[in-house]
């Protein structure tokens, strides 16, 4: 098998004769070979990966990156692993099964049932299933032809927005039981002189501290084996750019993540032809998996976009996939609101909430969200220490129930929402008393809480059964609950099942569990807004995003640290997910609180009686000002300008589709001696030919912008040039927004 490549060897070619000799050779046998090769390419609008089965019937990945224009050529792209023939289909697998002659990080791991642990897989057969205009599937179907398993490897293609997501089916076809040790969901194979990752790292109120690093020979590994809060010290997201880092607009940059709210593992390998291999998936850490004769397993989704303009097109394109196929009403709208956790914590009651409801018609936003502790009467939940799992309303906080409040709630023409953290108990709790069988706790050990609590054990179907309930029985009973926010605070320690009979499938059929309660939910009550929450950014990930429309990013609400949360966030998610509130964290006025959680979708956590009169008024006013500018935000098309992370201030834009309409923000970060914008920020995404006025947004009570609004720039002018908002130590925080003039 016989392939090309067009970067590597032509940087490595020297011009001797032996070489032009064997590069003619290698190029009409190759023609001649290509005949008979069966080439698939996987191609989106910009980019494309090309799989080639060889004449051995071993499938390979033969190129990745920017697409051709003829896809007959992928062919003839030289070989990424040209050492000779003794790597083909080996270092470049497209799906490398460990035990015959890979003896890199493999994909896929098994023990047949005969108890050997070989694994060779050759094609079969492939097609292309089109499920409409812009997206396709295509299904490779390998098989072993000595031990008869079946791996169905998937490829399907959001061709505009130049997404792939890519999972496997393995079917276990022999008589008795096959056991997976490792069950990924994708292998990529990429080539480049360097590699460099930006990935991430966290803990609560630390999320999404990022580095970027080069990546050196051997295998680095981003993974969780928390079970559940998966991503509190790690998320599955990262970047690989290649050749050097990329910025915002310029150079190769891959994104990839794993789908999957649980465990999660990606090898990023540099092969010992300095090509990268990527492996992403399910974590196989202590999750071998044993698959009954004719049993399949579906793997999680691997998810990929690729772009040779930078980061920010590869981020545009994510956003414009997960508003339109992904994230729940990701097209759709949000709801402003007044939550209640930092104003009250657990300490309320009626009389109290009934307050805050009308504080939140005063303030003007959408919805009043009730948060934790509003149930348990045996354990009330007043700290927590108790009461977890026991969902029924506290008779002495609230004795007339939810219902009291829905009805208050529309007595004052706004939407009521409600706190649930349905997967979790407190030993303190009515539920662990009763059923202490369904908490994944290790029998016989001491038991190690997370925030006081444990989690409820997914995989068993009573426990899907009540934690749907939770939420349902609010549902049937308060049908006007518009709202939820779907907490999940602990890890799990002391990974058991007292259901499962074998234990390694505990992290698995946890997520399984899972899914299926929400799939469960959204049966029912398909289009209910709610937020996903794990004490913070916890879980966020594009499986769990099918389910909800928005996500907590962080208890860390100090507006400081927000900007470089939402910005490193708004790399994988759009802005309409990003669930950002005003709170008393932080030491900026309240106005730079405003216009820092007005980059994604707005919420207050204050307590509002405590404000000051004009405090109030500019609120009252910025509501009405980010309802006449979310569209631009959530819908629109986000421009990175200039990073904190590089000046004393950040800046960004959002443009709407026809780019008639742009919101720009900008925020100090930085309050040294001079420190501001002294000269014009370039601005973006508009268009060249037209001509635009700018207005500036969100002015505090009695003071007036330095902004000359009656001037009108072209978008050429603006992009060339730029634009200076006049960020200073005293003017910390400024929205602009642009309107095309006719
Ligand atoms: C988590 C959430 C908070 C709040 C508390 C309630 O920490 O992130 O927003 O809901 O739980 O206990």
């Amino acid at each position: 098998m016989l392939f090309f490549n067009f970067n590597k060897p032509f940087r490595q070619w020297q011009p001797t004769k032996s070489n032009l000799l064997f590069s003619l050779f290698f190029l009409i046998t190759s023609q001649v070979l290509a005949q008979k090769q069966i080439l698939i390419p996987i191609e989106t609008r910009q980019h494309a990966l090309a799989l080639q089965v060889g004449a051995d019937q071993r499938v390979g990945i033969t190129y990745f990156g920017k697409k051709l224009k003829t896809p007959a050529e992928y062919q003839y792209v030289p070989a990424m692993y040209r050492r000779g023939d003794d790597y083909s289909g080996i270092l470049n697998a497209a799906y490398t099964p460990a035990g015959s002659r890979n003896l890199v990080e493999p994909a896929i791991q098994v023990t047949h049932s005969d108890g050997n642990t070989s694994l060779d897989l050759q094609y079969v057969s492939h097609k292309v299933q089109k499920i409409d205009k812009n997206v396709s599937t295509t299904s490779l179907l390998l098989r072993d032809p000595q031990h008869p398993l079946e791996v169905t490897l998937f490829y399907k293609v959001y061709y505009d927005e130049n997404v792939v997501e890519q999972w496997s089916v393995i079917k276990n076809t022999q008589q008795g039981p096959v056991t997976l040790h490792k069950y990924a969901s994708a292998n990529l194979y990429l080539t480049a002189d360097r590699y460099w990752l930006k990935h991430y790292h966290g803990d609560w109120a630390k999320e999404m501290q990022t580095e970027e690093t080069q990546l050196t020979t051997g295998i680095k590994v981003l993974d969780s084996k928390l079970g559940t809060r998966a991503n509190l010290y790690q998320p599955p997201t990262f970047m690989v750019s290649l050749d050097k880092p990329a910025t915002e607009d310029e150079g190769r940059v891959l994104y990839g993540s794993v789908e999957w709210s649980g465990n999660f593992r990606v090898d990023l390998e540099v092969d010992p032809l300095n090509n990268l291999r990527i492996i992403g998936g399910i974590n196989p850490f202590a999750s071998a998996y044993t698959l009954a004769p004719g049993q399949e397993f579906s793997t999680a989704l691997f998810l990929y976009t690729y772009s040779e303009n930078g980061k920010g097109e590869a981020s545009r394109n994510l956003h414009r996939w997960a508003r339109k196929y992904r994230i729940l009403e990701g097209e759709g709208n949000r709801l402003t609101l007044l939550n209640n956790w930092e104003a009250t914590y657990f300490d309320f009651n009626e009389p109290k909430l009934a307050e805050l409801i009308k504080d939140t018609k005063r303030l003007g936003v959408d919805m009043f969200l009730l948060d934790d502790g509003w149930f348990g009467n045996k354990y009330p939940r007043n700290s927590d220490k108790a009461g977890l799992g026991d969902w029924q309303e506290n008779v002495q906080k609230l004795p007339h129930g939810i219902g009291y409040l829905v009805k208050e709630a529309k007595n004052n023409d706004v939407k009521f929402g409600i706190w649930v953290e349905p997967e979790m108990v407190n030993p303190k709790s009515e539920l662990y008393e009763k059923h202490p069988e369904w908490v994944i706790r290790q029998p016989g050990r001491e038991e190690h809480l997370y925030r006081n609590q444990l989690v409820l054990d997914l995989s068993n179907p009573q426990v899907q059964d009540f934690v749907f309930n939770v939420l349902d029985n609010i549902m049937t009973k308060n049908p006007g609950v518009a709202f939820f926010k779907w907490d999940c605070n602990a890890v799990i320690y002391n990974a058991h099942s007292s259901y499962l009979k074998n234990q390694s499938h505990l992290y698995v059929d946890y997520v399984k569990g899972l899914y299926k309660v929400l799939d469960r939910f959204r049966a029912k009550y398909p289009k209910l807004p709610m937020m996903l929450c794990s004490g913070g950014g916890g879980r966020v990930d594009y499986a769990a995003l099918k389910y909800f429309t928005e996500f907590w990013l962080s208890d860390n609400t100090d507006p400081l640290e927000r900007i470089f949360m939402q910005w490193e966030y708004s790399y994988f998610f759009p802005a309409i997910s990003h669930d950002n509130h005003v709170t008393d964290w932080g030491k900026q006025p309240i106005k730079f609180r405003t216009d820092v959680a007005m980059m994604g979708k707005l919420g207050f956590d204050i307590v509002v009686s405590k404000l000051e009169p004009k405090e109030l008024q500019f609120c009252q006013d910025a509501i009405k000002t980010y309802n006449s500018i979310k569209d631009v935000v959530w819908h629109g098309d986000l421009f990175r300008l200039a990073s904190p992370r590089e000046h004393d201030y950040a800046s960004l834009m959002y443009v709407n589709e026809a780019k008639n309409r742009a919101v720009l923000f900008n925020y100090m970060v930085g309050s040294r001696y001079g420190a501001g914008t002294d000269s014009p920020i370039k601005l973006k995404g508009l268009n060249p030919d037209k001509k635009y006025k700018l207005k500036e947004l969100n002015l505090y009570p009695e003071t007036r912008t330095p902004i000359k609004e009656d001037a009108v720039y072209s978008g050429d002018y603006l992009m060339t040039v730029g634009f200076n908002p006049l960020l200073n130590t005293r003017r910390t925080s400024v929205i602009l927004e642009l309107t095309q003039v006719k």
